[in-house]
Parts: C-alpha cells; sequence; structure tokens
C-alpha cells in the first residue's frame, strides 16, 4: 500500500488548530451511502456509485475552496474512489490544501433501556479502521452521537458520551484527530430551553467521559449544534442563539479544546452563519480560549446539490455556488 503521509507528520494539537482556526472550516461531505442517494434522489439525480463520486469530486474540487475550507470530511466509500484524473480522494485533498478526514461511526441504534434514545455503533474493529485509514492519509476522524430534545437522558448522554470517548482515545492513539459530535436534533417544535438543557446535559456527560478516557484535549475538535427553538417552532434572532450557546459551552467546555466547529443542524446558510458570526463576536470580546468555526453540511451543499441537478454542464455553477457558501462561513469566523 502507498503511503502518502507528509514525512514530518504534524502533533494533534496542530492539526486540530489548522482544522479550526487561520479563518476557515471544515466542509462535512460524509452522508451515508443511503442519505446520499435519498440527496441525489430528491434532486432527481440517478443515485449510484458514480454519481455519488462525481458529487464529491464536484465539492472537493471547485478553484480557491481552500481559502475558506481547511478539511473535508468523507464518508467509507469516497475515501476509497478516485478523482477523474486517477487520484484517489485522500491524496487529492491534501494536494489540494484541504485535509481529509473519515467518518468513522456507522448510525444508530436504539439504546437498550433508553426509553427512544438513540445509541451510535462502531465500536468493533474501530482501532483496525483508523489505522487504515491513518495510513492511507486521514488526518481526522469523526463520530456522531444523535440526542432528541424529547428523550435525553442523564443514561443516554452518558452512554454516548461513553461511546465518543473510546473512539476519542482509540483516535488519538492512531494520530487522527478526533472530531467529538454530540448532536442535539434540531427537528421540532421545541422552545430554546430545550435545546440549551439538552446541549448542556450532552456536553457535560461528553467532557466527563473524555477525561475518564484520559484524551488529551489539545487534540480534539468540538463539533456540537447551536442552541435553537426547533425547526418548527418560532426562530429565534442570532443574537439570542448566539448568547445561548456561549452560555452553554462556557458552562460545559474546558479552556484546553482548541476549536469548536458547529454544525448546521438543518438551519438556513444565512441564518448559521448569522449565529456563527454573533458568536465568534463573544468568544473574542469575552476572552474564551476556542477557535470557533463551521463544519458545515446542508448549509454548504444542499444548494450546490440543486444547482448541479446531476448535469455536467452545471458543474462550474454548482462549484461557485458552494466556494461563496464556504466564504460566507469563513467570513463569519472572523
Ligand atoms: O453529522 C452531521 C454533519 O457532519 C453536519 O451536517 O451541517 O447538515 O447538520 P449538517
Amino acid at each position: 500500500m502507498t503511503t502518502i503521509l507528509p514525512t514530518e507528520r504534524p502533533t494533534l494539537a496542530e492539526t486540530a488548530r489548522q482544522l479550526t482556526g487561520g479563518g476557515r472550516g471544515i466542509l462535512a461531505a460524509d452522508e451515508s451511502i443511503r442519505t446520499m442517494s435519498a440527496r441525489l434522489a430528491a434532486e432527481g439525480i440517478e443515485a449510484s456509485e458514480t454519481t455519488r463520486r462525481d458529487y464529491r469530486e464536484l465539492l472537493l474540487t471547485p478553484k480557491g475552496l481552500a481559502e475558506s475550507v481547511s478539511g473535508i470530511i468523507l464518508c467509507d466509500e469516497t475515501f476509497g474512489q478516485r478523482l477523474a484524473d486517477g487520484r484517489p480522494f485522500p491524496a487529492a485533498s491534501r494536494e489540494l490544501g484541504v485535509l481529509p478526514g473519515i467518518k468513522v461511526d456507522t448510525g444508530t441504534s436504539p439504546l437498550p433501556g433508553g426509553d427512544g434514545a438513540l445509541i451510535t455503533e462502531g465500536l468493533d474493529g474501530l482501532g483496525g479502521r483508523l489505522a487504515s485509514y491513518a495510513e492511507r492519509g486521514a488526518a481526522f476522524a469523526k463520530w456522531r452521537a444523535v440526542f432528541d430534545v424529547r428523550t435525553i437522558t442523564t443514561y443516554s448522554a452518558r452512554a454516548n458520551g461513553h461511546a465518543l470517548a473510546r473512539y476519542a482515545a482509540l483516535c488519538q492513539r492512531h494520530g487522527l484527530v478526533p472530531v467529538v459530535e454530540p448532536e442535539v436534533l434540531a427537528d421540532g417544535g421545541h422552545d430554546l430551553e430545550s435545546s440549551a438543557y439538552a446541549t448542556r446535559l450532552a456536553l457535560g456527560w461528553v467532557f466527563e467521559e473524555l477525561d475518564q478516557a484520559g484524551v488529551d484535549l489539545a487534540g480534539i475538535v468540538l463539533k456540537p449544534n447551536f442552541v435553537t427553538p426547533g425547526l418548527r417552532a418560532a426562530p429565534a434572532a442570532a443574537a439570542e442563539v448566539a448568547a445561548a450557546t456561549f452560555e452553554v459551552l462556557c458552562d460545559t467546555v474546558p479552556a484546553g479544546v482548541p476549536g469548536i466547529a458547529f454544525l448546521s443542524g438543518g438551519h438556513p446558510t444565512a441564518d448559521v452563519c448569522a449565529y456563527l458570526t454573533d458568536l465568534s463576536r463573544a468568544v473574542t470580546s469575552r476572552g474564551r480560549p476556542w477557535q470557533v468555526t463551521f463544519s458545515f453540511g446542508r448549509a454548504l451543499v444542499s444548494g450546490p446539490l440543486r444547482t448541479w441537478a446531476g448535469e455536467p454542464s452545471n458543474t462550474a455553477a454548482a462549484q461557485e455556488r458552494l466556494v461563496a457558501n464556504c466564504a460566507k462561513a469563513a467570513r463569519a469566523t472572523r
């Protein structure tokens, strides 16, 4: 197997800072085969290994992407694919100035005894998979725990925090920065206070479990949700979302964490960029040590996917739209 790692490997802390600093953020392009196929089908594009590959090549290769994007999260299928010019995705990504990452959880299942809560799976055999991804050029990994405000309990927060901690410890052992993603879903009609309560509970247990597992916080990236009302409730002003999110972060996230990269959670691009702008200002003006940035999926790619519609003649326009979205998100961090 060809090793494509740089000769002088940066430390985990350097990679975590590189991913979240410099006014750049992470592009989440790691939808599972099933989710990606459904999103293609929803735009009238036939879902296949080839169309999923074509779409991911469109996302990775726009000129100027690396000015606002520090890293890209891929799924296993894309990680093993090649660009049209024959380069493997991870190698091409590094050449383009974008660190390649890999989603390593295998999805969720009902948490036994969890009264409807979910547990994220994927720990079996994880060490071997991480070793292989690291050897093939990955710089970081991602694991997503999922919480619903209606079902989260101390038990489900602790169980998912424990899985995240075991994943993070294993990543660090294999030289990969763990992106630690406890997501409180925005789906639903709940209020902002419910989101704040659930996010505080989830983050509190995540950091307790990371500590127990001996994870080096300087070498992780936290990927949380913004604290918002549900998508079916009346939206809150950006200042209100930023204030609520800032308060929860201050209460739960240790100063040793170098970077926080937010997911978009189904909120529109303009909204999440406004949340990030206000939050970045609060973090700077209130002297908190974290670098805050984005690790958005849908907020960056939904528009470009619609523009592309599976037509090669639309690729340039779709890439232009993607670069504009990424630049807007990057500006929100500065
Ligand atoms: O796991 C979730 C993705 O990495 C971020 O997706 O920004 O569409 O919520 P999203």
